[in-house]
């Protein structure tokens, strides 16, 4: 059985995965870490090196690669669905779930993580807010193909849990 995790960067996907892989015995692989470690590279360093277009080839297939593991959740990256048929692939390999979260909570929460992120890279807080709306507006509609939404803000694993396990019913 496999879970993906998807929503927009801080959602909290690396975090719930961990929760959820060790309240269900299975394994939790971040797909950005998976790339990393597979090309040696940063995320950052993918993006500036060799440009978005090349990091969504890697990002498609280093989940594909991921996806072939079992018993395991895939913690993906805030874009993966929204590129390439991702999101139809991963509906249908597994359970997909949503952590949903509004701007301003997202902007809260990646305010001192932007280094990392390079799409968010160089933003001030003001200028942070207006890109994720937007973005946000423009992904929403991939993120809504998910089987499962669920709230990120103080999101509860054992409903979760419940909703995981009607879901396969
Ligand atoms: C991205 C999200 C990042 C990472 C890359 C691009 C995006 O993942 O894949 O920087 O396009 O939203 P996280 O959501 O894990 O931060």
């Amino acid at each position: 059985m496999l879970i993906f995790l998807i929503g927009y960067m801080g959602s909290g996907k690396s975090t719930a995965g961990k929760k959820l892989a060790s309240r269900m015995g299975f394994q939790c692989i971040d797909l950005d870490q998976y790339i990393e470690l597979k090309t040696g590279k940063s995320i950052s360093q993918i993006f500036e090196d060799d440009g978005e277009n090349m990091f969504r080839e890697l990002e498609k297939k280093y989940l594909q690669e991921l996806a072939k593991q079992t018993h395991t959740i895939i913690s993906t990256g805030g874009g993966t669905p929204c590129f390439f048929d991702n999101m139809q692939w991963m509906n249908s390999k597994g359970t997909t779930i949503y952590l949903q979260m509004s701007p301003t909570s997202l902007v809260h929460r990646l305010q001192n993580a932007t280094s990392t992120r390079p799409i968010l890279k160089n933003k001030t807080n003001h200028e942070l807010l207006e890109f994720v709306t937007n973005a946000l507006a423009d992904r929403e509609k991939y993120y809504l193909e998910a089987h499962i939404q669920a709230k990120g803000e103080n999101l509860n694993i054992t409903e979760l849990l419940e909703k995981i396990k009607e879901h396969r019913l």
